[in-house]
């Protein structure tokens, strides 16, 4: 695949007109970390004001669209977030390192962790409309990984649980990123989930 970030964009907006988006998104991104992970990496690079190394790329943004989000993101060791929802399909590829995911569901007013899955490079985890997760980067090395979602990711109204008390809160990004960065800073881990 001769790949740009402009083209990762046109064939990710092709695969929304397909039956299954979620599936040919998640098809699109298989491939190109898969079979063009070089290719991949230049053109992430590619547009990039500083052309920093991949490694410096941190959060870049693709596109974000209402139809549409896709961003380029690392997560440093020892990353953790709290459980969150997207409303919307969502596709993470995960071409360097680990994405540690932990799912919940709702029960009664809370959330319970029901399943866990450490998505290690190269892996595509795709997520429905109702999906609630919280992710961690446990490996002592960054992870690198393309995250799409099926909709205005960084402008819809979505929730977030506390991470101790587990209630649902509207999401609010300040908030969201002071809970994380205290997680960070006191070692909080995922839960285990019972196998
Ligand atoms: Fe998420």
């Amino acid at each position: 695949m001769v790949l740009d970030a402009d083209i990762l964009v046109r064939r990710a907006r092709e695969a929304l007109a397909t039956p299954d988006p979620a599936q040919a998104v998640a098809d699109l991104l298989r491939e190109a970390i898969t079979a063009e992970p070089a290719a991949l990496r230049r053109a992430l690079r590619d547009g990039d004001p500083s052309s920093q190394p991949i490694a410096a790329l941190g959060m870049r943004v693709l596109v974000d669209s209402a139809e549409l989000t896709m961003f380029h993101t690392s997560l440093p060791p020892g990353f953790v977030n709290a459980p969150h929802d997207h409303r919307t399909w969502a596709v993470v590829a995960v071409y360097k390192g680990e994405e540690h995911n932990v799912f919940y569901a709702r029960q009664a007013a809370s959330i319970v962790p029901v399943a866990a899955l450490r998505a290690g490079a190269p892996r595509v985890v795709v997520m429905r409309d109702d999906a609630i997760h919280a992710i961690a980067n446990t490996l002592p090395r960054p992870s690198y990984a393309i995250h799409a979602y099926g909709g205005a990711h960084f402008h819809l109204a979505r929730s977030m649980w506390h991470p101790e008390t587990l209630r649902e809160e509207p999401r609010d990004d300040e908030v969201f990123r002071g809970w994380c960065r205290d997680m960070i800073a006191r070692g909080a881990q995922l839960p285990d989930v019972p196998a």
